[in-house]
């Protein structure tokens, strides 16, 4: 299973590398990133971005995503999302039901990962959450894939 995950990360940062090639508008490469990941893997349940409220700067707004309503704010250091914007370090969560604080925006969340954004001057200006109706469906590989994608679309876009 592993090795067709990492073929099949290779061929959507590729793909999405090369969508996005020349374009510049942060709200476009989320909303592409969202949708080419979440075609590219079938058991990705929601797929998308909160941004750090630039007001704010202590909670996240929903940005663009794929999937069930998400919840439309999310204070630093609540659930997932919020510890990764607290720490900016990802979080892999097997069993979304046994995480402390764990925000439910869809019953049929099992397990989620969750990866910090930074921009090109290394501020945090988002995370990318993604969610599985199975339990520990993220690893290793998607950690390194997800962040070597993130790096290029928004850190060196
Ligand atoms: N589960 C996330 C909230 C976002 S919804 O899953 C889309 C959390 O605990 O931060």
């Amino acid at each position: 299973m592993t090795a067709s995950k990492i073929d099949t990360y290779r061929q959507v940062s590729s793909e999405i590398l090369s969508v996005l090639e020349g374009e510049v508008h942060f709200v476009t490469r989320m909303a592409t990133v969202s949708c080419l990941l979440s075609q590219a893997f079938p058991h990705f349940y929601w797929t998308g971005f909160y941004m750090v409220d630039p007001y704010t700067h202590n909670e996240l707004v929903v940005g663009p995503y794929q999937g069930t309503l998400g919840c439309l704010r999310i204070p630093f250091g609540k659930g997932v999302c919020g510890k990764v914007a607290e720490t900016e370090t990802t979080q892999i969560v097997d069993d979304v039901s046994v995480f402390s604080g764990h925000i439910s925006c869809d019953i049929n969340t099992k397990s989620e990962i969750v990866v910090p954004v930074w921009d090109s001057t290394a501020e945090l200006i988002a995370v990318l959450d993604i969610d599985s109706t199975y339990h520990s469906s993220f690893d290793q590989t998607d950690k390194d894939a997800l962040e070597y994608i993130l790096q290029h679309v928004f850190a060196e876009g």
